[in-house]
């Protein structure tokens, strides 16, 4: 759990020092407050990078050119401090004041499941943020796998360089070829990871999405890839694939054949979510695969990760906000939730802050 959280010119704040609590947190105020700060603090602190912008400098606080994210946490009893220094322009973390020199060092030291109106765009939105959010899960849990999406992405670089190139189609093709075995080599374990944890997610997001519709409704995920349902398939594919579209790929000079087209197909009573789920529906869906991971990570772990909600409540009906806050209590899950009124009857909190002006104060 996280206990203590210090800030520095992150965002709108100058400096805040919050204690939190067991149980459920929560964030309340008026829009623009900087109830979403703090959990993006949090988030980065944890991860390295903002759930909200690719560029660090953008986290500064206006007219300052540096920021400071502090987290004192408890894991398995032990105690755990994590720093975040954004310093002439480069970042620093450690864990324990020891300096970190890469991600996979830092990353999955403390887990953590964030929810944000964004992901509304797993649903709505193109392949890539449901590949965004596989990733990262697997990252969560086997950091080795930010190297295997690392050197994948190179290998995807050079193929897209060398289609670009001058040379003849004889030598081209050759050369595809040997960027294809490497591709394929990667790729495939890429392919296995993702398989692995789609089928998990679905079985355990499947039961959840049951009961928070009441029974009412029933979702399900699954895998695309290469065009293909099943793993065995897609795989058995992979290697044909590649080898057939070598001619479409220097012709249209871009890479056809490849996990980085993969797809997650969502779906609510056997159709295709983006097509017909309603507005609470989608945050639902949403909702029961990020608590599904938390469910996963237990099991992993022994232990839940931090669990960060902004926004969460809004456009859920009462028996699903009754659910989610039922689920993160009998699960003792400590948790960050962002509201805009403190008087939420269904939130039963252990702490209480009011966010007002890049201020923080604890009321309860
Ligand atoms: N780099 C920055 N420096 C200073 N202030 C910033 C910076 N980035 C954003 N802000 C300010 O932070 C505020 C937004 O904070 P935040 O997104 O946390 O609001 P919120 O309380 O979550 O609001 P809502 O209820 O609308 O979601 C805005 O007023 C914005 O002007
Ligand atoms: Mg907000």
């Amino acid at each position: 759990m996280i206990n203590k959280l210090r800030l520095e010119n992150f965002r709108n704040y100058e400096k805040e020092l919050i204690l939190l609590t067991t149980g459920i947190n929560v964030f309340f105020g008026l829009n623009g407050q900087g109830k979403t700060n703090v959990l993006e603090a949090i988030y980065y602190l944890l991860t390295g990078k903002s759930y909200r912008v690719q560029r660090d400098q953008e986290l500064i606080r206006w007219g300052q050119t540096n920021f400071h994210i502090y987290g004192e946490f408890n894991v398995a009893q032990r105690p755990i401090f994590l720093e975040s220094h954004y310093l002439n322009k480069r970042k620093i973390i450690k864990i324990n004041q020891v300096a970190c020199r890469k991600l996979s060092d830092y990353v999955g030291t403390i887990n953590v499941v964030y929810f944000s109106p964004d992901d509304l765009f797993m649903i709505k939105g193109g392949p890539s943020e449901r590949r965004r959010f596989l990733d990262f899960h697997i990252a969560q849990r086997r950091p080795s796998y930010i190297g295997l999406i690392n050197t994948y992405n190179k290998i995807i670089h050079q193929k897209a360089a060398l289609l670009k190139t001058n040379v003849s189609v004889s030598l081209k093709i050759e050369q595809l070829r040997l960027w294809n075995e490497q591709l394929f080599i990667i790729g495939k374990k890429i392919i296995m990871n993702r398989s692995e944890i789609i089928n998990r997610l679905n079985n355990i997001s499947y039961n959840i999405y049951e009961m928070l519709s009441n029974q009412k409704e029933k979702m399900n995920i699954g895998y695309v890839s290469m065009g293909q349902e099943e793993l065995e398939k897609s795989i058995s594919k992979f290697s044909e694939l590649l080898e057939d579209k070598i001619m479409s790929e220097i012709d249209r000079q871009i890479i056809l054949v490849g996990p980085h087209r993969d797809d997650l197909r969502i779906s609510l009573d056997n159709k295709l979510a983006r097509n017909y789920a309603s507005q609470g529906q989608q945050r639902s869906l949403v909702l029961s695969l990020k608590l599904a991971e938390l469910e996963i990570m237990k099991e992993e772990k022994g232990e839940y990760p931090l669990l960060l909600l902004d926004d969460v409540l809004s456009e859920l009906d009462s028996f699903r906000r009754e659910y989610l806050v039922e689920f993160i209590n009998l699960s003792s899950i400590q948790t960050l939730m962002t509201l805009s009124s403190a008087d939420e009857p269904q939130v039963k909190a252990n702490s209480k802050f009011k966010v007002h002006q890049g201020q923080i104060r604890r009321v309860y």
